[in-house]
């Protein structure tokens, strides 16, 4: 299947200036550039008269100009050479969208349906991007199971002494899977189990679904009592879109956002952004030094001691394959 079939965000929408950026999705080379009318445009970061960057090159008005010889593109790829005026030629253009606080891309040529964020009612707390250095299939299997997190993460997560109580269900279909977990909660500090409204002996609620055009998962949050179901006073909601750059490395974009039964504008959600970011940012940092750390960053799950946590893994692959590479999946089928 040809590159970019899919919308991918590339960028936070603040990540782009005045300067264009370069960007390598799932082995393609773009550069985002912002236009004087602050439309985001990309086209592939090869000047067609002799290679050039075009992210080396500065933006002139609505047109991005090459560094090496001046030659200037238009967000549809359109070029003009100042020195040989009747000599035209074309980069690679992409269909840009900024929405949600992202820049979207896709192939010119490909139809898929845009991602739609259920957020209605939440509050939006941040956009983080991350980068890890370890291929797609392993960066979601990090963030697909909760095994991890006793040991991995800091507040987040299910005790390890506890961890043989924690529910997991798996609900798959053509094209989602989905992960329900809930189990005793993590010890969380004192005033931040305040702050959320989390009772004692509260159950941790850990319920995503995984999406695969593109890559992408969204995670409910909150805790609740399991006598009563009486929840938290927060909850969260993140999207996180898992971006290839290569075959090693890969992107992470997250959404983040609240909903609060506190009074006020956004449930108070202001007042506790900054914290809960900072928790947000830590806690994705944690997951990159395990990733990062791991002995062998081969994709394949072959020759794994699986869990009962660990489904997902081969659910997921079968999906990846088949849906987001456009692949026959069968093979790596778990
Ligand atoms: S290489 Fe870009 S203008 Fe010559
Ligand atoms: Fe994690």
């Amino acid at each position: 299947m040809p590159g970019l079939m899919h919308w991918h965000p590339v960028l936070l929408g603040k990540q782009l200036g005045r300067r264009p950026v370069a960007v390598r999705i799932d082995n393609t080379d773009l550069v985002i550039f912002r236009t004087a009318t602050g439309q985001a445009a990309a086209l592939a970061d090869v000047c067609p008269h002799r290679r050039m960057r075009l992210s080396m090159g500065d933006v002139i008005g609505q047109k991005l100009r090459c560094l090496y010889h001046g030659w200037t593109f238009d967000a549809a790829g359109r070029g003009e050479s100042p020195g040989t005026p009747k000599l035209h030629a074309c980069a690679t253009a992409y269909d840009v969208v900024e929405r949600y606080g992202a820049i979207w891309v896709k192939s010119l040529e490909a139809a898929p349906r845009f991602p739609h964020l259920d957020v209605h009612g939440f509050y939006n707390i941040c956009n983080l991007q991350h980068s890890v250095r370890a291929p797609l299939e392993l960066v979601v299997d990090n963030f697909c199971e909760i095994e991890h997190t006793p040991t991995t993460h800091a507040v987040f997560g299910y005790p390890l002494d506890r961890m043989h109580e924690v529910k997991v269900e798996f609900q798959a279909t053509d094209t989602t899977v989905r992960v329900i977990n809930q189990g005793p909660c993590k010890r969380l500090p004192a005033p931040l189990r305040w702050l959320l409204g989390v009772g004692k002996d509260y159950y941790f609620m850990d319920d995503w679904t995984t999406h695969f055009s593109p890559v992408y998962s969204v995670y409910d949050h909150w805790w609740q009592c399991p006598r009563t179901g009486r929840p938290s006073r927060v909850r969260w909601r993140l999207f996180i879109f898992f971006v290839p750059i290569d075959d090693h490395a890969c992107n992470l974009f997250t959404f983040a956002y609240t909903k609060s039964c506190y009074p006020g504008p956004a449930g108070g959600a202001r007042l506790f952004k900054w914290l809960m970011r900072r928790r947000l940012d830590h806690e994705i940092r944690l997951d990159i030094r395990v990733l990062e750390g791991l002995a062998d960053h081969n994709p394949s799950i072959e020759g794994m001691k699986l869990s009962r946590f660990d489904k997902s893994l081969g659910l997921n692959r079968e999906r990846i394959e088949r849906i987001y590479r456009g692949r026959n999946a069968l093979r790596l089928a778990g």
